[in-house]
């Protein structure tokens, strides 16, 4: 048994997982198999939570019809032609990553943390956690997907969050946080936003002794 303070054993792993994770835009079509997708959708939800609330859910699609009523109720077929990413409608899994803010009011009007004013409405929140710990469950899944060679993008519903919610019968206290498709990548560009690199890490780690 692994003592609790010693370092995690796939922290290598990890490392090299982050370093080489980018989004991927271009699919196969074959599917993952069925044992890797539960394994990862598994891990990917045991992110931290604030209260351990824990309600950030995923509805995963993942059969071609789907998939495709996704792309459908999205990108319809006359805007299907100039779309730059063809290769990301073939993925043959959409994790749409949902939250329900008012579980977060609920959890916080409990004894253990309704002392901290939080239960009386969501804008009592200066930083809304919900987004914050689907934020959290998203990266694992796109860590996990990487560390076991799979591709995955991350992408917003923009303005097709309720026709998303009604296509699939997704309840209306459900937000839909981001979307990622999932599958084995085939080459493909970096999107252009990547290519502006990385801030120098000076840029972005302020050390204060
Ligand atoms: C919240 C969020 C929304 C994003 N939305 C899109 C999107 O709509 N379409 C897309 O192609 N990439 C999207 N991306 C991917 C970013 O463009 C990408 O992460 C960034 O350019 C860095 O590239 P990399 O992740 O490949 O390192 C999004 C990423 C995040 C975190």
């Amino acid at each position: 048994m692994t003592a609790p303070n010693q370092p995690e054993r796939h922290a290598e792993g990890l490392e090299s997982a982050i370093r080489r994770r980018r989004m991927r835009r271009n699919f196969q079509e074959d599917a993952i198999d069925e044992q890797l997708l539960d394994r990862i959708l598994d891990l990917a939800r045991r992110a931290p939570s604030a209260g351990h609330t824990q309600a950030t859910e995923f509805v995963v699609l993942r059969t071609p019809s789907a998939t495709n009523r996704y792309w459908d109720t999205t990108l319809p077929t006359e805007r299907r032609k100039s779309f730059r990413w063809d290769g990301l409608l073939r993925a043959p899994v959409l994790v749409l990553v949902c939250t329900r803010p008012s579980a977060y009011t609920q959890r916080y009007s409990e004894t253990d943390k309704s002392n901290t004013g939080r239960e009386s409405g969501l804008d009592r929140w200066p930083v809304p956690y919900w987004w914050f710990d689907a934020g959290a469950a998203a990266q694992n899944l796109l860590l996990l997907a990487a560390s076991n060679g799979l591709g995955a993008c991350l992408f917003g519903p923009f303005d097709h969050e309720t026709e998303i919610r009604k296509e699939f019968s997704i309840g209306e206290e459900q937000r839909i946080a981001a979307v990622i498709a999932l599958g084995h990548p085939l080459p493909d560009e970096q999107g252009r936003s990547a290519d502006r690199g990385w801030k120098p890490t000076v840029d972005v780690v302020h050390y204060i002794d």
